[in-house]
């Protein structure tokens, strides 16, 4: 097998679901669009600066939240869903009934979830601002998916929630909201969460530096609790990267309300983001390699930057291999490599 039909499309343009776009179009029509735009400015601002740990919320009360659903939810969407589709291309036959989503903002994962595993029948919300919820709930009954649709949200600070939930769920996501608990508390958290998750457990966040930094120690914690790595690291040693994080891209069509919101005429915006899934079960699909960067090419070879069973490596394909050399350019970033032979020469394979 060829090593780009060994890998997988990564990155693929997603769009928003149309019931959630429609939906958040329909709570912005009510608002001035000012309100929202300026809204969303501010927020912004205040997820980009450096992180105050004095407990008060980055975003709370109506207007915050129309600003975050106009400018982050197809970002975040795009995000969750790519993480999503890398567990379920490894985990093919795995079937999650339940979910916990842990930080729910709007119900954003509630979302992603239903469209990447249809068979899910039940999602919990667990949110602690009263606007998200309210709003999380409106965008929710405009859901085809009964689970969606029908999603429980409870009130409350994930910090103690979470330990008191009375069952598990098969799916736990802790999306864009680790980086806001305080360092001191997130081995608790995750913890916690991990003991309430009966197959994976999802951790996201924006792919930064200071994001992944948030994602590599919770994989830590979560491989110290007899967790496995699922994605996208294809072993469970401690990460090889030295000066470097490890996040992937993640495109998706911007809907008008995102457009206006960013003053941004593109149609379509690449994310890039950290994520680890452990599981409580190993992967069925073999993995031995993830594309940690966009290959590189000139005159002589092509080149690609990988995470594998080994540790990192960087094999090339010399162009007076076209066989080699397309093999290598044309990987996705943020791909699984089921195996080593179709890139590496004869030797190292
Ligand atoms: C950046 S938003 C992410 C929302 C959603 N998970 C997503 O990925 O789009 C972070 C959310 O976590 C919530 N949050 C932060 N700390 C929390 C806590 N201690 N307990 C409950 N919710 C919390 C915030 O209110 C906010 O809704």
């Amino acid at each position: 097998m060829g090593a780009a039909m060994a890998a997988d499309d990564a990155g693929r343009l997603l769009t928003l679901p149309g019931d959630l776009e429609r939906a958040i179009a329909a709570l912005l029509a009510q608002a001035p669009s000012a309100r929202w735009q300026h809204a969303a400015r501010a927020l912004s601002a205040r997820y980009r600066a450096p992180r105050q740990d004095d407990g008060r919320a980055l975003a709370s009360g109506e207007r915050d939240v129309l600003g975050y659903l106009a400018q982050f939810v197809p970002a975040t969407y795009a995000q969750l869903r790519g993480a999503m589709q890398a567990v379920a291309r490894r985990i093919p036959g795995w079937q999650p009934a339940t979910l916990l989503d842990l930080g729910s903002g709007p119900g954003t994962a509630l979302w992603a979830a239903a469209a990447c595993w249809p068979m899910l029948r039940r999602a919990v919300a667990h949110e602690r601002e009263d606007a998200f919820i309210a709003i999380g709930r409106t965008l929710c009954q405009a859901a085809p998916h009964p689970a969606v649709r029908d999603a429980r949200w409870s009130a409350g600070d994930i910090r103690t929630t979470v330990a008191r939930h009375p069952t598990p769920g098969d799916l736990v996501v802790i999306g864009h909201v680790l980086g806001e608990i305080a360092p001191d508390e997130r081995v608790a958290l995750l913890t916690n969460a991990w003991m309430r998750c009966s197959g994976v457990l999802l951790v996201v966040e924006p792919g930064t530096p200071d994001g992944f930094a948030v994602v590599r120690a919770a994989r830590a914690t979560l491989l110290g609790l007899a967790g496995v790595t699922l994605a996208p690291c294809p072993h469970d040693l401690p990460c090889p990267l030295h000066d470097d994080w490890c996040h992937a891209p993640q495109r998706i069509m911007r809907p008008a309300f995102q457009r206006a919101a960013r003053a941004a005429s593109g149609q379509w915006e690449e994310n890039k983001f950290s994520y680890c899934a452990i599981g409580r079960m190993p992967g069925t699909q073999p993995v031995w390699a993830r594309v940690l960067r966009e290959p590189t090419w000139n005159k002589a070879y092509a080149e690609v930057e990988l995470c594998t069973r080994d540790g990192t490596a960087r094999p090339r394909g010399l162009k007076r291999d076209r066989a080699a050399f397309r093999a290598i350019k044309d990987l996705a970033w943020g791909a699984a490599l089921a195996d080593a032979a179709a890139l590496l020469p004869p030797d190292d394979a």
